[in-house]
């Protein structure tokens, strides 16, 4: 017996069949990057329209993978929460649709929970209680996580996602889509030092974030006050990658800031970190190093399950265990539930 999940957030399409145990029996995922890279950004609209195309053959890819047939499964769940509206609408009545057509339970899955989760899934201990980061795309959050499914939000930002803000000056600068993995590769021979960019919000009290100001800096740096038009740059390889590398350093500086006030003030043992950004080398050695100087354990999800997949809905096996259902009239919650 398994369970199915769907996630359909932003911009992935992915099922996974997982057992009762947590063993991956099947999964499957459909990246949108090239649909999206043309407009340096996922766009709402596209990436619904393709969740539609793509939802049905994913999940049926997964399925058939685990060499389970629909019968055998458990329950249904998917990623209900929070998201682009669209997108996660597609993956909401496709589960609900699934749910009533094999007569199986559906179960709702915070998507910002199943991030920190993924850190579980390569943990032999449980990773509870812990804080948790979680750094992606969409959202730059801070949790006080006494379990899986019992979590306090501390903070988050307040503007732009760390992810967002490499996307942004990705695209400032003409580098690839995703963001992300394009600056940190120009950042491997830049000077972090170079630019002294804005580090927002450290020294205020709490734990929100600030990347707006970060990224409107780096604009100015590029083409002064007032101007949006970033065609004319012409930038040396050298300059790029400074302006990258002292970029990522400022994020870097600032999560890591917070990430051990958080641990330092509520005395939690544990940081666990998810999300697409926490893949990034800097970050991760940043966070290790932070991890060693202050004594607490540092549990970062795996690369492959820091950007979204289904596998981390594996916290759905969670709910089972409590037979914590959802009603099949459960709608969507795009924005972030504190
Ligand atoms: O978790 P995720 O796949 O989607 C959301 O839930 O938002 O995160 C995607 C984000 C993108 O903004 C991407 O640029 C960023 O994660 N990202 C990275 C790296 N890999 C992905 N950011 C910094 N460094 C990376 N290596
Ligand atoms: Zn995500």
């Amino acid at each position: 017996m398994a369970i199915l999940t769907i996630e359909s957030t932003c911009d992935e399409t992915a099922a996974a069949v997982i057992g009762l145990d947590g063993s991956v029996l099947g999964d499957a995922l459909a990246t949108q990057t090239e649909l999206h890279e043309h407009f340096r950004g996922v766009v709402p609209e596209v990436a619904a329209r393709a969740h539609v195309e793509r939802i049905l053959p994913v999940i049926d890819t997964a399925i058939r993978k685990s060499g389970l047939k629909p019968e055998d499964l458990t329950a249904i769940a998917v990623a209900q929460t929070p998201g682009l509206a669209g997108s996660l609408l597609v993956g909401l009545v496709a589960a609900k649709t699934l749910a009533v057509a094999w007569e199986k339970p559906l179960i709702a899955i915070n998507h910002l929970y199943a991030h920190i989760y993924a850190c579980q899934l390569a943990s032999e201990q449980s990773i509870y209680p812990c804080i948790g980061l979680v750094v992606s795309g969409g959202h730059t959050s801070l949790y006080d996580c006494q379990g899986p499914l019992d979590l306090t939000y501390l903070g988050g930002t307040i503007d732009d996602a760390a992810g967002e803000a490499f996307d942004k000056v990705a695209a400032m600068l003409g580098l690839d889509f995703p963001g992300g993995p394009a600056v940190s590769r120009a950042a491997a021979s830049g000077d972090p030092k170079k630019f002294r960019f804005p580090r927002s919000m450290l020294n205020k009290p709490g734990f929100d974030f600030s990347f707006s100001g970060l990224k409107t800096a780096v604009r100015y740096e590029l083409v002064g006050p007032g101007e949006k038009d970033f065609s004319q740059l012409n930038l040396s390889e050298q300059e790029i990658a400074d302006i990258c590398a002292s970029f990522q350093q400022a994020v870097i500086d600032v999560l890591v800031a917070k990430s051990r006030r958080a641990i330092r003030e509520s005395q939690a043992k544990r940081l666990c970190v998810g999300g697409g950004v926490a893949a990034n080398r800097i970050l991760r050695a940043a966070l290790q190093q932070a991890a060693d100087e202050d004594g607490f354990e540092l549990q970062i999800a795996p690369p492959e399950l820091c950007t979204d997949n289904a596998v981390m809905g594996a916290i759905a096996l969670e709910k089972l265990a409590r037979k914590e259902f959802a009603p099949l009239d459960i709608d969507i919650q795009p924005g972030l539930q504190r």
